[in-house]
């Protein structure tokens, strides 16, 4: 009795399969025969009613069945798995000859780009990177830098005043006299400043109400007129190239004593004279000088101690050089047909 129960169940197992077509159906099927709630452990449980000469004969039997059936739900589940993969990797199937999708690329914007090749040069030569606010006082902005209120030298800086003593920076100077405070009167005081400064001008091809300045101080003693032009000069050639040469011309400053305006040899022509640099041969990027004794004071630095030298320079006029670039609003106005241009780093 037992022994037909037995067989017919792999005789139904065997059809079974035959039409089992996912694995999932597969599972469904051993856990229903073979399975520990299965058809075999139910048929095994009349086991006890057996004589003990038929006993292991039937065990035996039972324990051949599901050897084969699970052999056989094995070998099927090695097949349907087998399609499976066939399956997806025929759908999966990469055209190689297919065009690809272009990658859009950001690219920093070429002030950023001269921005920071200046500060690589600058803090290369032991310079930190300072910064401070675009809305700034009368105070920082003017008086710190020897431009009492009333003074005809504030002319110069057309301002947009917020309130009477609260504007936008003119200038990234104001920085010299924050970083000289924060500094409390200790040296070395090396430091450049990068950022943004806006001025109450008309615009034009040269002229932006917003625009970009570079601040650079540094304080210490027995500091001389000729470290500021070593240190200028070897940023030049850092920037344009060895054989740059750099030309100080006398200039006025309230804020530096002496004042000097910096030529660099023109990129242009390299000297000879065009039009870039008006026949000259010479271009300017910067004023500087040596930090007004007042200054110094102002801020908390023994002038008849500490000497030092400031400078600030303007990235976009170097930005138009290197890049060639015509007008100055061609930085603002974000027109991606621009700035698509300058996706080289
Ligand atoms: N602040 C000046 C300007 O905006 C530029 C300048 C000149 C900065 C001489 C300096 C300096 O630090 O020493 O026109």
């Amino acid at each position: 009795m037992m022994r037909e129960q037995l067989e017919d169940l792999r005789t139904r197992v065997l059809a079974e399969l035959e039409q089992v077509d996912s694995l999932s159906a597969l599972e469904d099927l051993r856990v229903k025969y073979i399975g520990k709630k299965g058809e075999l452990t139910e048929i095994l449980k009349g086991m006890g009613k057996l004589s003990p000469e038929e006993r292991p004969v039937i065990g035996q039997l039972a324990n051949e069945i599901r050897q084969k059936l699970e052999q056989e739900l094995e070998q099927k589940k090695d097949a349907l798995e087998k399609a499976q993969l066939e399956a997806r990797l025929q759908e999966e199937t990469i055209d190689v000859t297919l065009p690809g999708r272009p990658v859009a690329t950001a690219s920093r914007h070429p002030l950023t780009q001269v921005i920071e090749e200046v500060e690589d040069i600058f803090i290369g030569l032991g310079f930190e990177v300072a910064e401070g606010p675009e809305v700034e006082t009368d105070y920082y902005n003017f008086e710190a830098l020897n431009l009492p209120k009333n003074h005809p030298a504030r002319d110069m800086q057309d301002s947009f005043y917020i309130t009477e003593e609260i504007l936008m920076r003119t200038h990234t100077s104001p920085v010299q006299a924050r970083t000289m405070e924060r500094k409390e009167g200790k040296v070395p005081v090396k430091i450049i400043c990068p950022g943004k400064v806006y001025r109450r001008d008309d615009d034009d091809a040269t002229h932006s109400h917003q625009f970009t300045q570079i601040e650079g101080l540094m304080i210490d003693e027995g500091i001389r007129m000729s470290d500021l032009k070593g240190i200028l000069l070897t940023f030049a050639k850092e920037m344009f190239g060895p054989d740059q040469k750099i030309r100080l011309r006398p200039s006025f400053f309230p804020f530096t004593e002496p004042s000097v305006e910096v030529d660099i040899s023109c990129v242009m022509c390299g000297g000879e004279g065009c039009r870039t640099c008006k026949q000259t041969g010479w271009i300017e990027i910067l004023g500087a000088g040596m930090v007004h004794p007042r200054v110094l004071e102002m801020s908390g630095y023994d002038p008849k101690r500490y000497t030092g030298f400031a400078f600030g320079m303007g990235p976009d006029r170097i930005a138009m050089l290197k890049f060639g670039i015509d007008d100055i609003r061609h930085f603002y106005t974000n027109d991606l047909r621009f700035l698509e241009q300058f996706n080289r780093l």
